[in-house]
Formats: structure tokens, C-alpha cells, sequence
């Protein structure tokens, strides 16, 4: 069988670990990856002048497939988030993030199931903020239908694959009237296409509260981009934090695998990152790519190593370092469980 040409974007801060974490993972898988490695963010700033060379966006565009480390991004200064660029510039439109109870993954929960969809494109990321007299700034939040209507299709289209029984709209459009008003507007129209799947919409600050009370209740969740950074967030809390939850940005052209946690400095370097959320975006990679026996390989010694062998890194309770816990999974990868 050929192999498939993937971007690898490392990322930093526990980037490096993660990501080399996952490719001896999907390698020892025998999920017939080619790996073309690219760098970014401030790396890339202080070799080339450029924290997002073209040349990154080439090897996307070209092999349509990436997986992706986190990527620093600075506080207050600095250069755009190139997370942010690489959604806007890819048009990756749609970003998936499965939340699921695991078993033997403490936390307080337990049955939760959620999926978040998250709008990618536009909202208060659109970039767009300026000074408009000196202690006066003005960011501009951003609303399309056409995103809207887009990303509404995408959570539909996907519920009714996967056989989810529930959409619910999430916004603030009592206060946004216009903008959140436009988005539910959009999403309603394209409920009306489903009529099988139950649909519903709450106030975001309600929907926070319901999240932490009742977490199996949910279904799936759709949510414009600044909701969905945050509530997604909020749903790896539910099922053990950022170290297990994946993520995927979804466009036309190009798929862009992450998890929803970022670079960590605290632990960076140390061998502590779970690298278990990267590895679990893997898997959503291989699906993509039609790649179902190799997924379900990574599956099944992932549920091996923390289920019955029960190890596991330290935010999960566990002693593990990052190598050793990996070193684990290629074990059970390589002893065919
Ligand atoms: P973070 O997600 O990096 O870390 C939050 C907390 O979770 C920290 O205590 C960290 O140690 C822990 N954590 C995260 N991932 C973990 C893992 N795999 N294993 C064990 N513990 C883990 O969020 P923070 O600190 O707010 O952001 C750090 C940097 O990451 C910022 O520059 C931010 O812009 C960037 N970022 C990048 C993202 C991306 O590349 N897609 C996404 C989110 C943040
Ligand atoms: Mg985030």
C-alpha cells in the first residue's frame, strides 16, 4: 500500500513531546504515514522572519491532510495566533471536539458524551480591533450567514451520520441580537432540513450552568467561534481535562487534526504532557483518511494501556511519564491487542 503524505506541524512548548508522542504511535499502528515536518510560530519567526512561512500552507494545501502540536501565542502583543491563521487561511470552517467519559479516566462525571461544534472562521477572531481614541478600543465581532448556515450543516450533517439524536444552539442573542440573532436564525433554518434530530437552543451562561449540573444530558453542541473555544474548554473539565480531549478542523479542501489543549508551559520539556489527547486527534485523522482498521488498533491499545494496565500520566493521577506512557501503547500496539 502507498503511503499517505502528512503535514506534521510539532508546535511548541509540549508540542515536540506530544507530537513525536503520536507519530511513533500511528507509525507503530501500521497506518502507512509519510510525515512532512513544517514549522511554525516563533520558531519559524526567528529562522525565516516569518512566523507562518507559505510554505506550511503549501504542504497543506497539497497533502490536504496535518497534524498539529499547539502553538504559543502571546498575550496582549505579538503576531496573530497561527492557529487562528491556519483556520482562516485554510478555511477549515468546522472544529470538532469530542468530549467523552472514558473509563478509568478520573473525573467528576460520568456517561458524558458530548460533541461541540465549533464555528472556525469568523467572530470576535476575525482580528479586526482598533483604537478608536486612546483608552477607547473597539473590537469588531463578525457574523455571517453564509458561515453560519455552513457550519449549521456541518453539526446537522454530522448528527445524522453518527446517529446523535440532539442539536443544541448556543449563543447570546437576548444581547446580540443581530449577530447571535443571525446565527440562531441560520441555524433554525437548516434544523427545519432534519426533522429527525430534536433541536434546541440556550443562553451561553445558562448552558454553562446545565454543562456543570447535568453533563449527560448533552448532545451535540453548535456554537459560533468564541463560545466554542470556551465552552469546549469547559467539556474536557467533564471528562478529565485537556490532556484527553482531540480536536478536528474540517474544510473543503483541507483537515487539520489538533487537540484542544495549547502549548502548556508549565510543564513543557519536563516529559509530563499527556499526550493522549494528540493521539486521540490521530484517530479521528485516520477515520478521515478511510484509515478504520489502523483507528481502531490506536483504539483498542489506548483502552489497554489506561483500562486494563491502568497506566496513565500524572494529570490523570497517574505516574507515567510522557515517554513511558507512549512507550506503553507502542507495546500494546506492537503485542497486537
Ligand atoms: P493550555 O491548554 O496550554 O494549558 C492549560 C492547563 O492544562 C495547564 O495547566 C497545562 O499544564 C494543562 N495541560 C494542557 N495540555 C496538557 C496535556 N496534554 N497534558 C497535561 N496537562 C496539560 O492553556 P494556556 O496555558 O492557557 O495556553 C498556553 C499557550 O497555548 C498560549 O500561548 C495559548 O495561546 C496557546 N494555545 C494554543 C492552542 C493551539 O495551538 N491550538 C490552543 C490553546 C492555547
Ligand atoms: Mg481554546
Amino acid at each position: 500500500m502507498s503511503k499517505t503524505t502528512i503535514t506534521l506541524l510539532p508546535g511548541d512548548g509540549i508540542g515536540p513531546e506530544v507530537s513525536a508522542a503520536a507519530v511513533r504511535v500511528l507509525d507503530a499502528a501500521g497506518a502507512e504515514l509519510e510525515w512532512e515536518r513544517h514549522i511554525a510560530g516563533r520558531e519559524a519567526l526567528e529562522k525565516y522572519g516569518n512566523p507562518l512561512p507559505p510554505e506550511v500552507l503549501e504542504s497543506i494545501k497539497r497533502n490536504r491532510v496535518a497534524l498539529k502540536g499547539p502553538i504559543t501565542t502571546q498575550v496582549g502583543g505579538g503576531f496573530k495566533s497561527i492557529n487562528v491563521q491556519l483556520r482562516q487561511e485554510l478555511e477549515l470552517y468546522a472544529n470538532l471536539r469530542p468530549s467523552r467519559s472514558l473509563p478509568s479516566i478520573p473525573s467528576r462525571f460520568e456517561g458524558v458524551d458530548i460533541i461541540v461544534v465549533r464555528e472556525n472562521t469568523e467572530d470576535l477572531y476575525s482580528g479586526l480591533e482598533h483604537i478608536v481614541v486612546p483608552g477607547v478600543v473597539e473590537s469588531l465581532k463578525i457574523i455571517t450567514e453564509k458561515a453560519s448556515l455552513r457550519i449549521s450543516r456541518f453539526a446537522y450533517d454530522y448528527a445524522s451520520r453518527h446517529g446523535r439524536k440532539r442539536v443544541t444552539a448556543v449563543h447570546k442573542a437576548n444581547i446580540m441580537k443581530l449577530s447571535d440573532g443571525l446565527f440562531l436564525d441560520c441555524v433554525r433554518r437548516v434544523a427545519q432540513e432534519y426533522p429527525e434530530i430534536q433541536s434546541d437552543d440556550k443562553i451561553v451562561d445558562n448552558m454553562c450552568m446545565q454543562l456543570v449540573m447535568r453533563p449527560e444530558e448533552w448532545d451535540v453542541l453548535l456554537l459560533e467561534n468564541l463560545y466554542g473555544d470556551i465552552v469546549s474548554d469547559l467539556c474536557a473539565g467533564l471528562v478529565g481535562g485537556l490532556g484527553v480531549v482531540p480536536g478536528a478542523n474540517i474544510g473543503l479542501e483541507a483537515a487539520l487534526f489538533e487537540a484542544v489543549h495549547g502549548s502548556a508551559p508549565d510543564i513543557a520539556g519536563k516529559d509530563l504532557a499527556n499526550p493522549l489527547a494528540l493521539i486521540r486527534s490521530g484517530i479521528m485523522m485516520l477515520f478521515h483518511l478511510g484509515k478504520d482498521e489502523a483507528a481502531e488498533r490506536v483504539r483498542r491499545a489506548l483502552r489497554h494501556v489506561v483500562v486494563t494496565e491502568r497506566i496513565r500520566t500524572r494529570d490523570l493521577g497517574g505516574e507515567a511519564s510522557t515517554t513511558q506512557f507512549t512507550d506503553a501503547i507502542v507495546r500494546a500496539l506492537e503485542s497486537g491487542v
